[in-house]
């Protein structure tokens, strides 16, 4: 097994970017995670149809209906925040990465495979995917915020809902896989892998 290792210098700019982007990730699951238990319009509706039928002021299912998104759509007004900012920092990792080219030859996934480094490497590349599935959710997400400008089929615009929708679970796997294996190369073989991303670690 080659000498590579996870451990190198992270500049402030990549630990600021990191942290932002990890922050506005779990923010965007979150909303979603609101969205469909707390906030759930289905479950909210039926109360709220419940609740006035028990006070002696019925309303339909339609005006309860109405009640419950109207109460959710704050939330949701969270998640486009959080998806044009998320579309932002995407922007700036393609700037950093643009400025960086060639720089880290090493750890280019060419190499790391030659070098037969496959947990590096497998790394390496679930973070690759991760760049194309983000850039994905942001051209997704973008087009179902205009849909009413772009005014294509509506069964265009169901079948970009259910990609971004499904999509979810490849970040709901990244994070927990990504979180689970900088834990266990921390305690492995890399102590000071978490703290590197906090203060940079040490410049070689
Ligand atoms: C939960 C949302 C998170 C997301 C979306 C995320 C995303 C990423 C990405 C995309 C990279 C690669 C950066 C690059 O292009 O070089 C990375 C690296 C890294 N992350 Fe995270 N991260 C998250 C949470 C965390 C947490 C909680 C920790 C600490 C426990 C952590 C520790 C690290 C470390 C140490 C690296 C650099 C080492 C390596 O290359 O594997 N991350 N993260
Ligand atoms: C990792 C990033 C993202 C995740 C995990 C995610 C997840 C989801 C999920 C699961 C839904 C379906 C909710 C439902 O109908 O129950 C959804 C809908 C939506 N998302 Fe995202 N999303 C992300 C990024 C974005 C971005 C970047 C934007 C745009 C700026 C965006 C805008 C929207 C819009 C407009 C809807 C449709 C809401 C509706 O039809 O009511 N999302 N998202």
């Amino acid at each position: 097994m080659s000498q590579i290792k996870f451990k190198k210098y992270q500049p402030l700019v990549i630990r600021l970017w990191h942290w932002a982007d990890a922050f506005l990730i779990l923010g965007l699951l979150l909303t979603v995670l609101l969205r469909k238990t707390l906030l759930s319009w289905r479950t909210n509706s039926k109360l709220i149809e419940g609740m006035m039928q028990e006070n002696g002021t019925p309303v339909t299912f339609e005006f309860a209906r109405k009640v419950a998104v109207t109460i959710r759509d704050p939330l949701w007004d969270w998640h486009i925040y959080f998806g044009y900012a998320l579309g932002a920092f995407f922007l700036l990792r393609l700037v950093a990465a643009f400025l960086n080219r060639g720089k880290d030859q090493e750890r280019s996934l060419r190499n790391l495979f030659k070098t037969r480094n496959l947990h590096v490497f497998g790394a390496y590349l679930l973070y690759r995917v991760f760049y194309v599935m983000t850039a994905l959710m942001v051209i997704s997400g973008l087009i179902l915020v205009f849909k009413e400008q772009l005014g294509w089929e509506k069964s265009t615009f169901s079948s970009i809902k259910e990609v971004h929708e499904l999509s979810m679970w490849f970040f709901v796997g990244f994070v927990a896989l990504h979180i689970g294996g900088v834990v266990v190369t921390e305690l492995r073989d890399e102590p000071g892998l978490v703290s590197d991303m906090i203060n940079g670690g040490e410049k070689k």
